[in-house]
């Protein structure tokens, strides 16, 4: 096919029953969101430039290396949006929520770009669901939050790995970093290219390279750098999940690869998405809003990937067929394609033919689409009548043009309907 008219790489279309899937999910995290008390929080798809560079952090890959950035006409540099918590960050400075009572819960549900190499799981336009929480300082803060992400995970039948750590704080992790550099100068013949550059700017960011875990695994825990103040709120944070029965493990070793975290970070990892197995990550950033021209305000929340979520959940996550009903026509005439639009009207999601196709061709499709029948037109519909029929069993009856709604909504809710919804 001509390249012109595929779709850009790294992108998806969504298809019909991918995308009841993906709707299902975003009922998930709408429903969970409730529970917690979060609200929704839209922002644009596009930001200025300066909210990722400057909130994100300018040492960052997905500043670095994976944007989508451009000069409008206007001479304005702007960024399609490669993820939510800084414009997050950006919208609550601007419309001035931090005056409103304390924490502030937000939720979203929003397309994100990153110019990444695609491969399964990670592709140049995806889709994230956030959770941001302002406003809190307390372990309760980021205990409340993890476990609002294992909710969601459970609602898609997940158990996976959670893995936590602290990367400290302005206070502590200065002294980490420089532990840190020295031990990575001694072995920088070991690393790849790509650390070596790290090195001088991001020396945490080498722990997590996929190369160089030999390296990293001998490198100092941060444990031992965490000031008095770290070294609490992290054990209350792992105290509480643990207490309210979540598994958490703390992985040394986990850094996160934006520059905004403080304290807290996690990430919720499933072996079976194979080499991107990130289904979630956050943790706690108590200085964003500080980056992004406001005052700085606690806060802590996490992010995942739809598509990893979906392909994690697998049949565990599978969209209800609606109830459908299949309209026949009987005859020549267009009494079938009435009683349909009756049928729509009254909320029963029903089909008829288009194609002219013949009654047997009729109920042949009717059988492969609907659960319930209904025959219209001919001498019964000159009569007031209709022919309605369960198509999981055969059964059938004559009701009158009026009962045909309650009738077939009788069949379609019954539960001994084989295949009715519960
Ligand atoms: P992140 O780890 O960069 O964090 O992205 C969050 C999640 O989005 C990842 O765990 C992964 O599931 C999914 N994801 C990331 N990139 C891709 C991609 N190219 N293709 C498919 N899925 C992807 C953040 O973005 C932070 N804003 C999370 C956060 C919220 N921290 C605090 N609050």
């Amino acid at each position: 096919m001509d390249e012109r008219w595929q779709r850009p790489r790294g992108t998806q279309d969504v298809l019909p029953a991918e995308a009841g899937r993906v709707e299902k999910l975003r009922r998930l995290v709408a429903e969970v969101a409730a529970l917690y008390g979060y609200g929704a929080i839209e922002t644009p798809v596009f930001e200025q430039t300066a909210v990722f560079v400057d909130g994100v952090g300018d040492a960052t890959d997905i500043v670095q290396h994976e944007r989508y950035s451009f000069v409008d006409a206007g001479g304005v540099a702007l960024t399609l949006r490669p993820e939510g918590t800084a414009a997050v960050a950006r919208a609550y400075v601007e419309n001035g929520l931090s005056a409103w009572p304390k924490p502030v819960r937000l939720y979203y549900w929003a397309p994100m770009f990153r110019r990444e190499r695609p491969q399964k799981g990670r592709y140049r336009q995806h889709q994230q669901y956030g959770f941001e929480l302002y406003g809190s300082p307390e372990p309760s803060a980021d205990a409340e939050v993890l476990l609002a992400a294992r909710r969601l995970l459970q609602e898609v039948g997940l158990s996976p790995r959670v893995l936590v750590n602290s990367i400290g704080c302005d206070q502590c992790r200065p002294r980490y970093r420089e532990a840190l550099v020295a031990y990575f100068e001694r072995h920088v013949m070991d690393l790849c290219e790509d650390c070596r550059r790290r090195l001088a700017e991001n020396p945490l960011r080498v722990l997590d390279c996929k190369q160089d875990q030999a390296v990293a695994r001998g490198a100092p825990d941060i444990a031992a750098f965490w000031c008095a103040d770290c070294t609490r709120h992290q054990e209350a944070v792992m105290a509480l999940v643990t207490e309210a029965g979540m598994a958490v493990e703390r992985d040394p070793a986990l850094v996160r690869g934006l520059d905004y975290y403080s304290r807290t970070v996690f990430e919720v990892h499933d072996p079976s998405l194979g080499a991107q197995s990130t289904v979630l990550g956050g943790g706690r950033y108590d200085g964003l809003t500080a980056r992004v021209g406001g005052a700085p305000v606690p806060a802590v929340g996490f992010a995942g990937g739809v598509e990893r979520l979906l392909l994690a959940a697998g049949a565990a996550l599978q969209a209800p067929a609606p109830p459908s009903v299949y309209v026949a026509q009987v005859g020549a005439g267009h009494q079938g394609w009435q009683a349909a639009e009756w049928l729509r009207g009254r909320g029963i999601p029903t089909e008829v033919d288009l194609l002219g196709r013949s009654l047997k061709a009729q109920m042949k499709e009717a059988g492969r689409r609907a659960r319930v029948a209904v025959l219209a037109g001919g001498q019964d519909w000159e009569d007031g009548m209709v022919t309605v029929k369960r198509l999981t069993d055969g059964q059938e009856a004559r009701v009158a043009v009026a009962e045909m709604a309650a009738a077939v909504g009788a069949w379609l809710h019954d539960p001994d309907t084989p295949g009715a919804p519960d």
